[in-house]
């Protein structure tokens, strides 16, 4: 069940909100109220995360699969996170270079560690991790 909407006022200082509403304006937002809702969302997350609770995301992996052990090491370390991937997508970027999207769901230090180690891993030319929430 959706949740009823509360209004409520904000002071702000006049060049804040001026700078605000550019910022929003410039991303697309219509008006302030789902712009400063996504704000507060993003603060969530990103303590959520620090505090090691439940996230969702994504970590995203670039690698050359010619290097000796490197697709071995990577299905070892995804198998042993069994527990909070929840897929993965490959794709062969070129005759090199693979791309790997792989979702992941769960505690925001173990998403974090499989992160670390997927970087860490010699072969893996870039990695990015990507943090939402679970949609709660
Ligand atoms: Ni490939």
């Amino acid at each position: 069940m959706k949740d009823r909407l509360v209004r409520f006022g904000v002071s702000l200082e006049g060049e804040l909100l001026r700078r605000f509403d550019a910022h929003i304006g410039g991303e697309g937002y219509g008006n302030r109220s789902k712009a400063i809702a996504d704000l507060i969302r993003k603060e969530f997350v990103a303590d959520s995360f620090s505090k090691g609770g439940p996230v969702a995301g994504a970590v995203t992996i670039v690698y050359d699969h010619h290097r000796r052990e490197v697709v071995n090491r990577l299905l070892g370390i995804q198998h042993d996170h069994g527990g909070i991937i929840i897929s993965a997508q490959h794709v062969h970027l070129d005759h090199d270079n693979c791309l790997e999207i792989i979702a992941v769901k769960g505690p925001g230090a173990r998403v974090k560690a499989l992160a670390d180690v997927l970087k860490s891993v010699k072969g893996v030319k870039h990695s990015t991790l990507s943090v939402t929430c679970t949609g709660r």
